[in-house]
Order: structure tokens, then C-alpha cells, then sequence
């Protein structure tokens, strides 16, 4: 890449910068809670959550103080929840040093609770104007192809390469604009189907002239994902819908769940699940399996919509409006109740 390539990444992304919330803005809050949410999800998904978010949690004060539960209703269906519980100990952390804003010094940012190097760059150039690179996937994909790498970009030496090809970049333009360009461009142009045609980068990208571009980014074999079967049951007791709250470790901790039990059980075996309970079914009904994908696993769940006469006790049976009010319930779980007639 020469100079006259940046210029003109940074004059495409002048002119064709989506008009987004979060570019309306140079508090660091806000870029802060934009560039969480745009961590693990799409632009479009996180514009209504980002505009929900912030009016209802405004500044860093309003998040420290927050009741847990609600917070985790603001991001229900974002996914990665401890994005969020990592935000509200940021907060607290900073509220607990009385300071009211995030600091603008690097270790300082890096050492909060769900800051990493991305978010650290995204704030520091994005927030503050500094020199500092913010290399999150698109603009590794961009990176890789411009340079042909051969190397994984999984790999935080990858990484640390481009970190420092980039800052030496900045020093001529923007950091705002400079990060944000490359993002863009990750985003628009250079994505799985690259328009290479319309690449301002076209010009200094290697992969673009020995036409390899399928060939980038090169990812290590990421590990297999776990599969877990699961047992989920939609216990309904005079139309009220049955949960419990997960435990405060662990994946989707502190969320709502339907109760549910590792491994797919047959009808007999629940039969006998609930003889055991002291359970009595008025009537149990098989629902279609559901399939969830997280990072690290794949929960496979096995549904049944089950009518009961009697309550159960440690369930807490709540009426169907009322769960998709006040409740944080993951997706994988809504997934279960989508399958299920219970939902209207
Ligand atoms: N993805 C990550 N950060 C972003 C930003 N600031 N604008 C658009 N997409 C992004």
C-alpha cells in the first residue's frame, strides 16, 4: 500500500459511509457500547438495540447502576451476554475511581472487564482521535488480501503485524475516518463476494492482481464445536408458561430458561423423569428439534410442551406476555417456544 492508496480508501469512505447512529457521535459511552455491540453482530441487528440501550442507559452512571436483570432484557437476542455483564463491571469498576468517563489512556482501557485490543483501538481512534489501529475481522479480510497473507489471521502475531503496518499508516490522516474506513470497506466491498471492480483499494491489492482473492484470508482450522442434546420442557399451567433462572456461572449465566436436562430423552424415559418429580402430565406433546450454534457448542433441543394440572415447585410459572416482557430468554430457548403452540 502506498499513501495515495489510503487517500483514496478514506475519500471512497467519505462518500459512501452508511449513515449510522454511532457515527453521529464522539462520546466515548457511546462508541464504547456501539463497538460491544458490534463485536459478534451485524450492523443491522444492533441499530435498534443501540438506540434502545442508550435511551434507556444513557451514561456510564446510569449503566453502573442498572438492575442486572434489566440489562440483560436490553440485549436479549444479541447473544454473547457477557458483553453485557462485562459493560455494566466496567461501569461499576470506573464509578467505584469516581470517574465519569472512560479513560483515554490504552493500559488503563485495557485492563476494564470485555475491553480487548479491538475495542481499545475502536475507542482510542474512533473516540479520542488517537493513533490507535482498531483490527477487528473485516479488516483482517481487507488486510489479507491487500498483502496476500499467507499466514492464519487467527493468529495474534498476524495480527501484530498489521498493528503496526497500520499505525504507521495513521500518523498522515484521520483516526476516526482511518478505522473506520477500513471497517467499511471489509463491510461493503471487500466481504465474502468482494466487488473488487469498485475497490479503492484495487489498485495495491495483490490477491486482486493475481486474482486469488478466494483464496483469503487464511483461517486455522478452527477446534470442532461440542454438540449437546438437550431435554427442554414448555411445562403450561393454566396458560401460564413455566422458567427457571440459570445459574450465576457458565454460559447464558443468570439468563431464563425453560427447565431442561442434558441428553435426549424418549417419551418413557420422561415418563418415568416425572414419576420420579412427582410430575403428573395432563398431556405431553413432541416438538420439532431446535438447533442453536454458539461460539464454542452447538445445543441440539429436544422440545416438549407439556400440560400440567398442578404447579411445580422451583418453576416459576408466568404468564406468555409477561415472558416476552420481563424476562431475558436466550435465543436458543426462544427457539424451542417458536416450535411450540404455545407462543401466541
Ligand atoms: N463494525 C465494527 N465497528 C463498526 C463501526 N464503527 N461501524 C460499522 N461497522 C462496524
Amino acid at each position: 500500500m502506498k499513501k495515495k492508496d489510503i487517500e483514496a480508501l478514506i475519500l471512497w469512505y467519505e462518500t459512501n459511509k452508511r449513515d449510522l447512529p454511532w457515527r453521529h457521535t464522539k462520546d466515548p459511552y457511546k462508541i464504547w457500547i456501539s463497538e460491544t455491540m458490534l463485536q459478534q453482530t451485524k450492523v443491522d441487528t444492533v441499530i435498534p438495540y443501540y438506540e434502545r440501550f442508550l435511551k434507556e442507559i444513557p451514561d456510564l452512571k446510569a449503566l453502573a447502576n442498572i438492575d442486572e436483570d434489566r440489562l440483560l432484557k436490553l440485549w436479549e437476542g444479541l447473544g454473547y451476554y457477557s458483553r453485557a455483564r462485562n459493560l455494566q463491571k466496567t461501569a461499576q469498576i470506573l464509578q467505584s475511581q469516581n470517574q465519569n468517563t472512560l479513560p483515554i489512556d490504552k493500559l488503563a482501557l485495557q485492563s476494564l472487564p470485555g475491553i480487548g485490543p479491538y475495542t481499545v483501538g475502536a475507542i482510542l481512534s474512533i473516540a479520542y482521535g488517537l493513533r490507535e489501529p482498531a483490527i477487528d475481522g473485516n479488516v483482517l479480510r481487507v488486510l489479507s488480501r491487500v498483502y496476500e497473507e499467507k499466514e492464519s489471521i487467527l493468529k495474534p502475531k498476524v495480527r501484530a503485524k498489521y498493528d503496526s503496518i497500520l499505525q504507521k499508516w495513521m500518523k498522515d490522516f484521520s483516526p476516526s475516518s482511518f478505522t473506520q474506513s477500513f471497517i467499511e470497506l471489509g463491510a461493503l466491498i471487500c466481504t465474502k463476494t468482494p466487488q473488487c471492480k469498485e475497490c479503492p483499494l484495487n489498485q495495491a491489492c495483490k490477491a486482486y492482481k493475481h486474482q486469488t482473492i478466494d483464496e483469503y484470508p487464511v483461517k486455522k482450522e478452527t477446534k470442532e464445536k461440542r454438540i449437546l442434546h438437550k431435554t427442554v420442557f414448555l411445562f403450561e399451567y393454566k396458560k401460564k408458561i413455566g422458567i427457571t433462572k440459570r445459574e450465576n456461572k457458565g454460559i447464558l449465566a443468570n439468563l431464563y430458561e425453560f427447565p431442561n436436562i442434558e441428553n435426549s430423552l424418549n417419551e418413557e424415559e420422561i415418563n418415568k423423569l416425572f414419576q420420579n418429580k412427582g410430575i403428573y402430565a395432563k398431556k405431553i406433546i413432541k416438538l420439532q428439534p431446535v438447533k442453536h450454534v454458539f461460539s464454542h457448542q452447538i445445543w441440539i433441543l429436544h422440545g416438549y410442551q407439556v400440560l400440567l394440572d398442578n404447579p411445580i415447585p422451583n418453576v416459576t410459572f408466568v404468564e406468555k406476555k409477561e415472558l416476552k416482557k420481563e424476562y431475558s430468554l436466550p435465543v436458543a430457548f426462544q427457539k424451542v417456544w417458536q416450535s411450540s403452540v404455545l407462543k401466541d
